[in-house]
């Protein structure tokens, strides 16, 4: 049997699997914690920050991602507090600015709270979340892409440029990737920033209506899945 530990998520003790994430921990109670880049059963890398939380250590809290926190005994972990919405609901911003038209995008942004976007739209292909990275090596052990280059010029790619002969055209890397699901309506243009809103109906019920869950729609490996465990 896997050994088990305690630690306290927003007040509530929860026991999780020794060499679990504080996400996975969360998401495994009901707890909802907002994420993008981390893949179900795959080590994370902590690439879009969204799932940040504040641990709380001897009084002093340090703001952390929680897919890349593995649980200790003892841990006290906040996931919902004012200074964590307000960077959180940054992040989802800016991911909205980097792929406006990714529906996957637009639906967590909604859930992270956000109304409006302040930043210019770069509308890009990628936005390094670096699922299909984690798809191709943690799952199937290969490594037919990756990331090359830094800063502005970082990007995924084979190795190369060319198509690896370790890849396999299984199409996982397109499956678990933000940008490839069914876009939002728009295009949104320079001076139409908004959300295209068909997921703000659902929040906004969710927010009058405790214990509600939104149920993201997001496709596999976005989901809490705490619609099917809590209620
Ligand atoms: S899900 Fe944790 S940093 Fe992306």
């Amino acid at each position: 049997m896997t050994p088990k530990v305690t630690l306290n998520i927003d007040g509530e003790n929860i026991s999780a699997a020794r060499g679990s994430s504080v996400l996975d921990a969360a998401l495994e109670h009901g707890t909802c914690i907002p994420h993008l880049c981390r893949v179900p059963y795959i080590s994370s890398i902590g690439a879009c920050r969204l799932c940040i939380v504040e641990h709380v250590v001897n009084g002093w809290s340090k703001v952390t991602t929680s897919c890349t926190l593995l649980v200790q005994e003892g841990m006290v972990i906040l996931s919902n507090t004012d200074k964590i919405i307000k960077l959180r609901r940054n992040i989802a911003e800016l991911l909205v600015a980097e792929a406006p038209n990714s529906r996957a995008i637009q639906d967590i942004a909604v859930r992270c709270g956000v109304k409006e976007v302040r930043y210019p739209f770069r509308n890009s292909d990628c936005i390094l979340c670096g699922r299909c990275v984690q798809s191709c090596s943690g799952r199937f052990g290969v490594k037919a892409i990756g990331f090359v280059g830094r800063g502005k010029d970082r990007r995924v790619e084979s190795p190369f440029g060319v198509r690896s002969e370790l890849c396999r055209q299984c199409g996982w890397c397109t499956d678990v990737c933000p940008m490839s699901m069914v876009p939002c309506d728009g295009p949104m243009r320079h001076g139409e920033e908004r959300l295209c809103g068909k997921c703000e109906p659902k929040m906004s019920f969710a927010e009058k209506t405790t214990g509600f869950c939104v149920s993201c729609d997001l496709g596999e490996g976005f989901q809490c899945e705490r619609n099917y465990k809590n209620f």
